[in-house]
């Protein structure tokens, strides 16, 4: 049996070394050094193979290496093939640093004391107390939950929006497409940790923006689709959003000569925010076969009507 990686072949490296000590029975393959295409019952993947189907016709599970599945055709997979995104600790915890850190940085001023210092101007600011900050994440999954559980212990004012209704310790949580403009009014600073669906594509649009308080700020690393970039723009030209934090754009890479890159409030990065760990992405995906093979459904797996 065969379990295929296609994913960055450094990490895939040390993949290989955690099969062959915890798994030695799985003949663990990176793409394209795959041997026999009909022994594929697995596959770990960011994108998967053209013509997956007549290539792998014995496939029984397709892993996502990471924790978003957007990136992947459901109509390219068979049916009876489950899609399983990534649940594991480590996507968690990166992410809860990079959300931290880019919250801090707007709360305590971090970002506007860059330009400061670039114009050699001595000039300290007010900073609220994180009591009297409130965030707002779009999401209350896996990431949004570590995200808002460390904000909490900053003290930051935190709620969750989410499609269900949710019960989150210490989080004010909201549910469903109407309370999403109650959710905003009481945002300053808006974490987006969505998937990238048809229902949630565009869904950072110039109206959303628009319905959070003057002032506020956006953290955004869920996915660049979920964006109107150039409304992001005209909000902060307006004056109406004081920062953007981008992890994520469309396209990726973003072009150099795109006027995110020079805006004086917008601070980018390269699609890093968070990625699994290869020991703790094998130890889940491990712990998945075994569920598959008990005939127990995989943590993760993908709804593909809902997209996520
Ligand atoms: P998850 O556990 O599936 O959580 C998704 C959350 O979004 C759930 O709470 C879900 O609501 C909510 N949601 C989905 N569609 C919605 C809608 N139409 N309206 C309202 N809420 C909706 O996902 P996750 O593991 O936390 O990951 C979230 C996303 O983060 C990924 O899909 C990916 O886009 C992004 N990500 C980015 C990076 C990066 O480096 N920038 C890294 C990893 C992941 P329910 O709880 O009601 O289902
Ligand atoms: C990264 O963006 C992921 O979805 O894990």
């Amino acid at each position: 049996m065969t379990f295929v990686y296609k994913a960055d072949p450094v990490r895939g490296a040390r993949w290989a070394e955690l099969f062959a000590e915890r798994a030695p029975h799985i003949d663990f393959r990176i793409w394209p050094d795959i041997g026999d295409e009909s022994r594929v019952r697995y596959l770990a993947t960011w994108v998967p193979p053209e013509r997956l189907a007549e290539r792998f016709p014995q496939l029984q599970a397709v892993f996502s290496v990471g924790a978003g599945v957007d990136q992947i055709d459901f109509a390219d997979v068979p049916a009876h093939v489950p899609i399983v995104r990534m649940i594991e600790p480590a996507i968690a915890e990166r992410m809860v640093e990079y959300v931290t850190h880019a919250v801090l940085s707007i709360h305590r001023g971090f970002a506007a004391y860059d330009a400061a210092q670039a114009a050699g101007r001595w000039q300290p600011m007010v900073a609220p107390l994180a009591g009297e900050v409130r965030v707002g994440v779009l999401g209350a999954g896996q990431l949004a939950q570590a995200v808002l559980s460390r904000l909490g212990l900053f003290g930051y004012d935190c709620a969750a929006w989410s499609r269900s209704a949710k019960s989150i310790v210490g989080v004010q949580c909201f549910a469903g497409q109407e309370s999403l403009p109650a959710f905003l009014a009481r945002t300053d600073i808006l974490v987006c940790l969505l998937p990238l669906t048809p229902e949630t594509r565009g869904i950072l649009s110039d109206e959303l923006l628009g319905a959070l308080p003057r002032g506020a700020s956006l953290v955004q690393t869920g996915r660049g689709g979920h964006l109107d970039q150039q409304a992001l723009l005209r909000r902060l030209d307006g004056d109406h959003l004081r920062w953007a934090f981008l992890d994520v754009t469309e396209p990726e890479p973003l072009p150099p000569e795109h006027p995110l890159w020079r805006h004086p409030k917008v601070r980018i990065t390269p699609h890093i925010a968070s990625s699994t760990q290869p020991d703790t992405a094998v130890a889940a995906v491990l712990e998945n076969l075994e569920r598959l093979a008990r005939g127990e459904p995989a943590v993760g797996a993908v709804d593909r009507t809902r997209g996520y």
